[in-house]
């Protein structure tokens, strides 16, 4: 049994990272045969990228995916710290698991993702919810198949979570959610250390992964017809920080660019390390898409510095400005946390000028969630929940309003559009997403999924657009 340890995942060594490649073990031969898995995933890009790793891992061994989880024989979460309310969603499933198991005693139960890196979730498990039949953490998802059969030979209750990362393992199978539009991993963890987040101990130090294999992967893609690569980290524009090499992100986002890739997109941008080569580049490449995700988390330079993230509401503003100057079409996106400790009503007027000023095209907004082990859940925190419930509110109202104006702005353009799939139960056929990454519903043939089409934009709403094909 290996337990998380926070002092350990919070060490940064400077030690190089090494790669290993992904080994598939013969022996296994057909553990799954005959027997069917759901996965249930939470949370970011990221966690449903590793579901697509370990969905093609227990495939390999012969299990088949079911598309419902009570009829499954292996069901695993993908869990998510980020915030208390997507740790109470996984606490929920596991005690409706829990239940499920009283009757299917056959039933395999695995959690996995960042809930396990947390000591405290494990303590939990290890005491309250014997019915796990086993858990892995975020560094070592390429030994799910040996942690499973370990439980199938032994039907003891098995937990391996490492505190430190290991190697950066390259060609892990994946099963990709979709056939036009993939996620391609260029690095792993984050050592901003932003004092609210808990990412930088559930996902470990920041690991670039090489700029070779990187390219491999995206020309792959190319190959098989995909239409869109999202570059994903927690922190994409410190790509390669960690190496000795100078290759940065502005110089990955142009050989991506270069492969040739109909659409390129990135995610998660940190202000501080956004540089102007890097928006150069998207400015300069048709198929870099003009959207970019530039978390602001606050408006309030006194709050940005209590949250540890290094730039002031000036700084942000000068960035956001040249982006919109020097990208032509460029839609910004942000996150928001209202309520941080300490946040004043002058504070939090601040964070409502700065939503007001840069009219966002989306706003993920959240109320402060205290995270264990995190500098900013030690700060005193006296506004009460009700408050900051009203100042979410009081926020969304106005971003919404921007996000519906901006929407409106586009009534009579053409856009190309990706066409990703069939409406199920909307009132048009098809829906896509334009170039700007906006939603946009529209009639047409099912062969269109998968091909890049102008539609021209006829009606707005507030999350998403209509369109007729021109
Ligand atoms: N409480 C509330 N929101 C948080 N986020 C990260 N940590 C917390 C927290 N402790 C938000 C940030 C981040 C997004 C992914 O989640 O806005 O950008
Ligand atoms: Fe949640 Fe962050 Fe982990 Fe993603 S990296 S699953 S957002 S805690």
């Amino acid at each position: 049994m290996q337990l998380p340890n926070y002092k350990e995942a919070r060490s940064r060594k400077k030690q190089q990272i090494q790669k290993e490649e992904y080994k598939k073990d013969e022996s296994f031969g057909q553990l799954g045969k005959g027997k069917t898995y759901y996965v249930k995933t939470y949370g970011c890009q990221m966690n449903e990228h590793d579901s697509e790793n370990i969905k093609a891992m227990l495939e390999e061994l012969g299990f088949i995916e079911s598309l419902e989880m009570e009829a499954s024989d292996l069901v695993i979460l993908n869990t998510c710290s980020i915030r208390e309310n997507a740790h109470n969603k996984a606490f929920g499933m596991l005690g409706r698991l829990k239940h499920l198991k009283e009757t299917r005693k056959d039933l395999i139960l695995g959690l996995c993702g960042c809930m396990a890196q947390e000591e405290g979730v494990v303590d939990e498990i290890l005491h309250k919810y014997r019915q796990v039949d086993f858990v892995f953490g975020t560094h070592n998802l390429h030994r799910l198949p040996y942690i499973l059969k370990k439980h199938m030979d032994s039907n003891q209750q098995e937990i391996e979570v490492l505190s430190v990362e290991g190697n950066l393992i390259e060609g892990m199978p994946v099963k990709r959610a979709s056939k036009h539009k993939a996620f391609v991993n260029i690095m792993y963890g984050c050592d901003k250390f932003c004092t609210y987040c808990i990412v930088p101990y559930t996902r470990g130090k920041q690991r670039s992964r090489k700029k070779e294999d990187i390219l491999k992967e995206v020309e792959e893609l190319v190959s098989s017809g995909y239409k869109e690569v999202t570059l994903l980290g927690q922190n994409v524009n410190a790509y390669g920080k960690d190496t000795d090499s100078d290759y940065s992100m502005a110089n990955l986002l142009e050989d991506v660019a270069k492969t040739n890739i109909p659409r390129v997109r990135f995610m998660t941008s940190h202000p501080w390390d956004f540089t102007d080569q890097m928006i150069e580049i998207i400015a300069k490449y048709p198929n870099i898409m003009p959207s970019i995700h530039l978390p602001v988390q606050s408006g309030s330079s006194r709050i940005l510095k209590l949250m540890g993230r290094r730039y002031t509401k000036e700084e942000y503003i000068k960035l956001f400005d040249k982006m919109k100057e020097k990208i032509p079409n460029v839609s910004i996106s942000t996150d928001i946390i209202v309520g941080f400790p300490g946040e004043t009503e002058e504070d939090f007027k601040e964070t409502l000028e700065l939503a007001e000023y840069c009219k966002y095209d989306n706003a993920f907004t959240f109320i402060y969630s205290p995270r264990e082990n995190t500098a900013a859940c030690r700060l005193q925190d006296d506004t009460p929940l009700q408050e900051k419930e009203k100042r979410l509110y009081r926020l969304n109202s106005i971003v919404n309003q921007y996000f519906l104006e901006n929407n409106q702005k586009m009534i009579g353009k053409t856009v190309p559009v990706l066409v990703e799939g069939h409406n199920e139960n909307g009132k048009t056929e098809l829906y896509g997403y334009t170039d700007n990454n906006k939603l946009i519903n529209f009639d047409g043939d099912d062969s269109l999924i998968g091909t890049i089409i102008p539609v021209e934009v006829v009606d707005a709403k507030t999350w998403s657009l209509d369109g007729k094909i021109v």
